[in-house]
This record gives structure tokens, sequence and C-alpha cells, in this order.
């Protein structure tokens, strides 16, 4: 109990010493959203650039002791997802980092505002089939970091219903992508029934490898 309330006022004092401690969560969250998009995209490139960042930018000063493993490992991670040429891996990796971000925010007890306040996007064309995905993997990885019971499950019943076939987005001759299809909409119902942080962390490792891949398929083709 002493441990725990000797925790909380360091927490207390380093958030009063240091004001920019929101603006540098804002910028986690920024950069780190930034290498899932290019991960879902299947742009390494463009992992590099912001997981870099975030593998090598310095701390605020003054960080609680109790906060260094969690920093050290989401480091780690970001150097992982910096290093590997493998989209699986990238993908696997940055879900990990997710989940270290909740822990931390678990652990300390932070409230972020990482919780559904919008409707996923209607309609029927390819671009708003795919803007329907997006918005399932966001609320996804708002679940993972927040974390939120809410935004994950906003983000597995968006992803479960939305329908989509390889055929739709590839065309007509284009049937290899189907299990990629049907593999997205099977880890959105698999992750409506997923309450275990590393069971989420996994699956969400696993989806965004299967947005990638198709998406690597469709550049390649
Ligand atoms: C070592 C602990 C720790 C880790 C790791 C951590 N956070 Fe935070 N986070 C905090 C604390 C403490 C706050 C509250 C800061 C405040 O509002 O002053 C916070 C707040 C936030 C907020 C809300 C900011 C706001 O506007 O109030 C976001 C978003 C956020 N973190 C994202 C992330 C992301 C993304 C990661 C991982 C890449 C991450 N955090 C990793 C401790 C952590
Ligand atoms: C079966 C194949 C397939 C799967 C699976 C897939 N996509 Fe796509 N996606 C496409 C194609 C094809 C395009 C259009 C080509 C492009 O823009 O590269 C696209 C484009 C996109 C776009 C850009 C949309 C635009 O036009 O503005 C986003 C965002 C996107 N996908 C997100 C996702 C996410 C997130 C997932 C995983 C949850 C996913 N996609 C899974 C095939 C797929």
């Amino acid at each position: 109990m002493r441990y725990l309330v000797l925790t909380f006022c360091l927490v207390a004092v380093a958030v009063a010493q240091d004001e920019s401690l929101e603006d540098h969560m804002l910028e986690h969250f920024a950069r780190a959203t930034q290498v899932q998009s290019a991960v879902v995209a299947g742009d390494l490139d463009g992992v590099d650039v912001h997981a870099e960042w975030l593998a090598e930018h310095p701390s605020p000063d003054g960080l609680p002791e109790g906060w260094q493993p969690y920093v050290k490992r989401m480091r780690e991670l970001a150097w992982e997802v910096k290093n590997t040429r493998s989209l699986t891996v990238a993908a696997g990796a940055t879900a990990d980092m997710a989940g270290v971000c909740g822990d931390c925010h678990r652990n300390f007890e932070v409230k972020t505002w990482l919780d559904v306040t919008t409707e996923p996007p209607a309609g029927t064309s390819l671009s708003s089939r795919m803007g329907r995905h997006q918005w399932a993997a966001d609320r996804l990885w708002e679940g993972l970091i927040g974390p939120s019971d809410d935004a994950w499950y906003a983000g597995s019943e968006a992803l479960a219903e939305a329908p989509l076939t390889a055929r739709q987005v590839l065309g007509e001759d284009e049937v290899s992508a189907d299990y990629l299809a049907d593999r997205v909409h099977t880890l959105g119902r698999e992750a409506r029934k997923t309450a275990n942080d590393q069971s989420r962390v996994r699956l969400y490792g696993q989806l965004l490898s299967t947005c990638a891949e198709c998406h690597s398929l469709y550049r390649n083709r």
C-alpha cells in the first residue's frame, strides 16, 4: 500500500513538473499510429521513419523509476519494428508496442481519451469499404493503447461486419486473396470474444499483417 501511494505521488510530481508530458504522449500516439498505418499499407520505409523516432526520442526529464521498464520495452520493440524487413514481424512488434502503452496506462491508472466517439464510414465503394476496415483497425488499436474495452469491441464489431471479398477489391480473376479477405473477418469475429490483453495483442498483430499482405499483393500484381 505504501509503495502504491509513493508511486502515485511520484507520478503526480513528474506530471506537475513536466508540463510537456501530455504533448509528449500525443506525439507518441501520432508516431505510433503512423507506424500502424504504414504497416497496414505494407510500406516498410514509412514504418522505418516513425519507428526510429519512437526508438530514439529522449524521454521527458524526471520520469518516475517505475516507468523505466515500460519505456525500455517500448524502445526495444520500436527497434525491432525498425530493423526488420518482414511485414509480419513488424506487424507483431507494432501490436506488442501498443500493448506496452496500454500496460503502463492501466498500471498507473491513466485515463486517456481513446474511446469511441465516431461511427464507422458506410458505403460500398472500395474506398469506403477500406475506410471501414481502417476505422475498425484504429478502434482496436485504441482499445489496446487506451486501454479501452469499448473501443476494442466497436472495432471488432465493425470488422466482423465489414463486407469484403477479394473479388470485390481485386477483380474477377483474383482468387488468391480470398483467403486474406476471409481472414480479416474471422479475426474480427475472434476479436469480439477476446478479453485477455495478451490474446488481443496477438490477434491485432495477425490482423495488421493480413491487411499488409493484401495491399502488397495488390501493389505487386
Ligand atoms: C511509462 C508509462 C507510459 C507509457 C509506456 C506510455 N504512456 Fe501514454 N501516458 C502515460 C501517462 C502518465 C499519461 C498521462 C499524461 C498527462 O495527461 O499528463 C499518458 C497519456 C497518454 C495519452 C493521453 C494524452 C492526453 O491528451 O491526455 C495518450 C494518447 C497516450 N498516453 C498514448 C501513448 C502511446 C501511444 C504510448 C505507446 C507508444 C504510450 N502512451 C506509452 C504514461 C505512459
Ligand atoms: C483482400 C484484400 C484486402 C484486404 C484483406 C485489406 N485491404 Fe485495404 N485495400 C485493398 C485494395 C485493393 C485497396 C486499393 C488499392 C490501394 O489503395 O493500394 C485497399 C486500400 C486500402 C486503404 C486506402 C483506401 C482509400 O482509397 O482511401 C486503406 C486505408 C485500407 N485499404 C485499409 C485496410 C485495413 C485496415 C485492412 C485490414 C483490416 C485492409 N485494408 C485489408 C485490399 C485489401
